[in-house]
């Protein structure tokens, strides 16, 4: 078990990718901010699978979190990572500074906007979110040049916003999309998972089950897409949650058809101060969950 080097400055990586060039080797980014659950470490033995090096990078991008998100609250704990990722077998961590990436301060940031994919859902309710990731993806693909990138399916609506800024900016970069790991009894991997007190925690598979409840409902046949998605909300409402979004979409984000074969379920509900999000694609004569084709991006 070996600790993966830690690299925090540009001009490390920039050394680095002359050796691995020199070497013909490739490398496949898992970027996170760290905190690093199961979830995380699925990305990377993905990514393992995918090239013949793996960085994680751990990075608290400000620019992703609103004025009263979590930013402050959100827990950094790089020796446990480091440890983790050791066990995993990463070969590489780049955690940066705020000023290593952002040297002239937030405000003095170009910004990268996606436009389409990036509106609604999450894009609504946490204005300027995904331009902060948009931002903070493509200067981490700028930075270390990776060859592949694997993100997260749960956060289904980034995984889109990256695909399409990849495409978009003429990334050559494989953007790869990993099931979402999940609880014994259904709550997606998440960070946030730990703010939620144990009456929430008890309450909070209740989202993926509300998901697969819809899920079944468009399995045999129904397609009232306001109808369910109404009856979803009221019933997240009466196990607790405070919903904040609920929606059927087509697998590319758009509206979603009553004669198309496959669609995403997309929640987002808060319990108590804490939002979680989940989704679930629904493809109709699928012999399982396929999530985001990545030789199909959206
Ligand atoms: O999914 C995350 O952890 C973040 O949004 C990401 C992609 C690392 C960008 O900061």
């Amino acid at each position: 078990m070996t600790t993966p080097q830690l690299i925090t400055r540009a001009d490390e990586l920039r050394l680095l990718r002359q050796q691995r060039d020199k070497a013909q080797k490739t490398l496949a980014l898992v970027p996170t901010m760290g905190n690093l659950h199961a979830g995380h470490l699925s990305l990377v033995e993905t990514a393992k699978t995918l090239a013949d090096q793996v960085m994680v990078s751990i990075f608290v991008n400000p620019l992703q979190f609103g004025p009263n998100e979590d930013f402050d609250a959100y827990p950094r704990t790089l020796d446990a990572d480091l440890a983790r990722l050791a066990e995993v077998g990463c070969d590489l961590v780049f955690a940066p500074s705020a000023s290593t990436l952002y040297p002239e301060g937030q405000n003095h940031q170009t910004r990268v906007l996606v436009p389409q994919v990036s509106e609604g859902l999450c894009g609504s309710k946490r204005p300027g979110h995904f331009e902060g990731v948009a931002t903070v993806v493509s200067k981490l693909f700028n930075l270390t040049q990776p060859q592949v990138a694997c993100f997260g399916e749960k956060d289904y609506q980034q995984l889109s916003v990256i695909r399409k800024l990849t495409q978009d900016l003429n990334f050559p970069i494989q953007i790869v999309g990993v099931p979402t790991c999940r609880d014994a009894d259904g709550l997606a991997l998440s960070s946030r998972n730990q703010y939620l007190s144990s009456k929430e925690r008890s309450i909070a598979p209740g989202l993926f089950a509300t998901l697969q409840q819809t899920a079944a409902a468009l399995t045999t046949g129904n397609r009232q897409f306001h109808h369910l998605e109404e009856d979803a909300r009221a019933h997240l409402a009466e196990l607790g949650f405070a919903p904040d979004y609920y929606e059927i979409r087509a697998l590319d984000l758009t509206a979603p058809k009553v004669d198309a074969s496959a669609w995403v379920i997309l929640a987002a509900a808060f319990l108590g101060k804490t939002r979680l999000i989940d989704n679930l694609e629904v493809r109709l004569c699928d012999s399982g969950r396929g999530g985001q084709d990545p030789s199909n991006p959206v």
